[in-house]
């Protein structure tokens, strides 16, 4: 790829992710969901990710069990390609590990790493927008992914939290229903017919 292409593939992300925060803030992040086995989504968003890995140097270990539910499968991928990112950029050429699987009702995704973490009283504001726990001039970016993650997961019902030692690692939970759940129907206002 050349620099012009790499800038204006920049550029193309750039613009998706303020796309993204704009469809939040109007609360507008509709879901297509579909039946979905996460593990082809994790297979290829690793796939999408795997130069990236490769220049930080950090190998990837990808294991689930194969689970099924409703999802989008296009959010979602979006979801592992942002904590894959992360695990590349601040994963200090270290192995990254993607655990997978489901139980009951529920599915979850783990993305760990072994590079710099987050320190304790950062973790709480790392998902919030524009916010970074590290110097721009050392590691580029916006402060955008984990808050469209976590605006992603929860559109689906989920949760996502961050499990980190700083200097030893983070550890990204995602934890998701495999059916979305259906909204309540308003009460029949009484004397209707
Ligand atoms: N795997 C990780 N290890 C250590 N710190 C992390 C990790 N993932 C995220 N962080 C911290 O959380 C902050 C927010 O992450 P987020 O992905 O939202 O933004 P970013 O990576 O800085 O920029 P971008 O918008 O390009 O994703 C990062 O700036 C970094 O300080
Ligand atoms: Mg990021």
């Amino acid at each position: 790829m050349t620099a012009s292409e790499r800038a204006g593939q920049r550029l193309e992300k750039l613009v998706e992710a303020l796309l993204d925060v704009s469809r939040i803030h109007m609360g507008r992040l509709e879901l297509e969901v579909a039946e979905v086995e996460l593990g082809g989504v994790v297979a290829e968003a690793a796939a999408g990710l795997a130069d990236e890995l490769a220049q930080a140097g950090s190998p990837l270990d990808i294991r689930g069990e194969p689970v099924v539910g409703r999802w989008d499968p296009l959010r979602m991928g979006q979801v592992v390609v942002n904590l894959l990112a992360n695990a590349a950029k601040y994963g200090a050429g270290k192995p990254v590990e993607i655990r997978y699987g489901g139980h009951d009702g529920r599915a979850f995704l783990q993305v760990h790493d072994h590079g710099i973490g987050v320190a304790e009283a950062d973790q709480r504001h790392i998902f919030e927008r524009f916010e970074r726990a590290v110097s721009s001039q050392n590691y580029g970016g916006l402060g955008l992914g984990l808050y469209i993650v976590k605006r992603i997961v929860e559109a689906h019902g989920g949760t996502i939290r961050v499990e980190s030692t700083p200097g030893a690692g983070a550890s990204f939970l995602v934890d998701l229903p495999r059916q979305p759940s259906m909204p309540v129907p308003p009460p029949e206002p009484v004397g209707s017919p």
